[in-house]
Parts: structure tokens; sequence; C-alpha cells
């Protein structure tokens, strides 16, 4: 049976919160994507959650916290990290801090790690929702691993529908990419996962930021796998025009089948990337995107499609 798909009323919270606690699964929208939340510390819900998802056990799980106090209990926050915290908490950032001494997350949600990754979202139905949960929740993208992340409550019902308890319907996801993940251990902050909060942002509150990603030897996060956000059809990047029988997903002016940002906006083409993949998806077998810039949100746009147009 499909789960119930509900509007975000102070009852449907409630409900939530009540599953939740009965190691229950729960997709809830965030600013960014969807996220399908487990009780971070009942370590059943979460095998149950990597089930669902066909996610392998050593991808670690993102904690979501209410407030400073609940990331406190959690993750030991250096001076450098509680500054990022205060300039971009709630919101689209994920900090990957050292798991506290008496840190309630499970073992399996951190696949073990000394490390934890904690994130305050900022979407008015995931904060009710962990408010009256009153602890963390780890919360995945609410996508089967290795597919495209649902940024409406129609893509998770869609995907994961026979596999969760309920969804919680906020409408589209304002964002539409996932978070920007900051390793904050280090003397200077590691960038493991560009998203959709701009790195020059960091860059400003804390310099020096580096992408471990660019250097095979250093450590990644181990989320980063290949490929990724995969859609069914097969993807060309870097397309000025469309190939007979392509569909085209263009950027800025000119004929397309659909139009990440008419206006070459890339804060839009982020919102819309993951959407119109879907739809195009369903129709063709062989997607054709225009060149993306790579600064700003394209260094995420771009990461997400490339991964995306991945064979193997
Ligand atoms: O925007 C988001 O971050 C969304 C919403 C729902 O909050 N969540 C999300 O979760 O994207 P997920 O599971 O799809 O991606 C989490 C990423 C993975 O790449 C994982 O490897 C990485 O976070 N991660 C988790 N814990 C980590 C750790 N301790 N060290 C390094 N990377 C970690
Ligand atoms: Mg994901």
């Amino acid at each position: 049976m499909s789960a119930p798909v509900l509007p975000p009323t102070n009852d449907a919270i409630t409900h939530a919160a009540d599953l939740l606690r009965a190691g229950g699964l729960v997709a809830m929208p965030t600013e960014t994507v969807y996220g399908l939340a487990a009780n971070a510390a009942d370590a059943e819900a979460v095998a149950r959650l990597y089930a669902a998802k066909g996610r392998p056990r050593f991808n670690p799980l993102i904690a979501h916290v209410a407030n400073l106090e609940m990331a406190e209990a959690q993750g030991v926050f250096r001076a450098r990290a509680l500054e990022l915290v205060e300039a971009f908490w709630p919101g689209p950032l994920t900090l990957v801090v050292e798991v506290a001494e008496h840190a309630t997350v499970s073992d399996l949600a951190r696949a073990g790690l000394p490390s934890l990754a904690l994130r305050m979202p900022d979407h008015p139905v995931a904060r009710s929702l962990l408010a009256e949960f009153g602890g963390p929740l780890v919360a995945p993208s609410a996508n089967p691993s290795g597919r495209i992340s649902p940024t409406r409550a129609e893509h998770v019902a869609a995907d994961m529908g026979d596999l969760i308890d309920l969804i919680l319907d906020g409408g589209p996801c304002a964002s539409g990419l996932e978070s920007t993940i900051i390793d904050a251990r280090g003397d200077r902050p590691a960038l493991l996962r560009p998203g959709s909060l701009d790195p020059a942002e960091i860059d400003r509150i804390w310099p020096g930021l580096i992408r471990p990603e660019a250097n095979p030897d250093a450590p990644q996060s181990p989320g980063q796998l290949l490929r990724h956000y995969a859609p069914q059809a097969k993807l060309r990047l870097n397309a000025t025009t469309p190939d007979e029988g392509e569909a085209y997903l263009g950027f800025g002016a000119g004929e397309a089948t659909l139009n990440l940002s008419t206006s070459a906006d890339l804060t839009e083409a982020a919102t819309n990337l993951f959407g119109m993949l879907r739809e195009l998806d369903q129709r063709y077998d062989r997607i054709a995107v225009a060149p993306i810039p790579d600064h700003g949100l394209g260094e995420a746009i771009n990461d997400r499609l490339t991964r995306a147009a991945k064979t193997a």
C-alpha cells in the first residue's frame, strides 16, 4: 500500500512524530530536496531506511537538528564551525564535525565514522517536525540510492511510496539542490559536496576553502559515488544543439525542449534541474544538456550533471 500524502497540518506533524518514535519512515520537505526521515538514535529504524533506499551501508547519513543545542549534543563544533552555523543555519549547509562523546546518533547512521554530518534545515515543515519529535532525525534525499533527488511530494510518492509510512506534502522545494557539505574539522574548510549554498559564501566567513574532490589522494565524502542523480535516459553534456531524437535541456536564450532558465539564472536553474530531468526522462531515451557556467551554483549543477551522465 502506498504511503498517505498529507498536507502539513498540526495533526499531520503530530502523527508524523508518533510514526518516527515507533521506528517509522516519514518523507518531509526541506528547502533543498525532500528527505526521508528516521529517528537517528534508533538503529533499527536507520537499518530500514538504508534498506528502503537500497543505500550502501558505508555511506553515512546527515542528522538534522531543530536547534544549536541539539547539534552540540551530537557533534563537537570548533570556533570556525560555529561561525558558519551563525552565518548560515538554518539553511542549506551541512557541517561534518567530530562526533560528541555522548552522541545518540546511531553508529549505523554514521557508517561507523568518527565524524558526523549535521544540518539545521530552513523549512517550516521540517522545523516543526524536528521540534515536535524533539531529537535528531537522519534524512537522506527521499529517492532510491543513485537516482534523481525528489523536489516535490509526487516524486517521493512515485519512487518510494510503497516503502515508507507517510509523506508530508510541503509543495515544491525552494532551492531544489542538496545542501553544501563542508568538513569543518580542519584548519581550513573542505568542500565535500557542492550544493545550494554558493561556496563563495563560505569563503566570506572562513577563507581558504579547499576542494578535496579535485585531489584523488585526499579523503572524500563517502557518498560521492561516481554514478548518482541518474535518470534512465542517456545524458550528453555541454551540447550546444540536440542531435536527431534527443531532448534538449536548455540554459539561456534559444530553442529547447525544456529550459533550466531562459534568463541564464543559476539559482533558477538549480531549482529546476531535478524536476526537469525527471520530466524529460519520462518522455525521451536521450537528453542533451546545454553548457552550464561553472561559477557560483553552476559548480553544484555541473557536479550533479556529471554524476548523472556517468554510464558506470
Ligand atoms: O540537502 C540535503 O543535504 C538533503 C536534505 C534532505 O537535507 N539530504 C541529503 O542527504 O542530501 P543524502 O544522504 O542524500 O546525502 C548525504 C551526503 C552523502 O554524500 C554522505 O556521504 C555525506 O552526506 N556524509 C554524511 N556523513 C558524512 C561524514 N561523516 N563525512 C563525510 N560525508 C558525509
Ligand atoms: Mg541523496
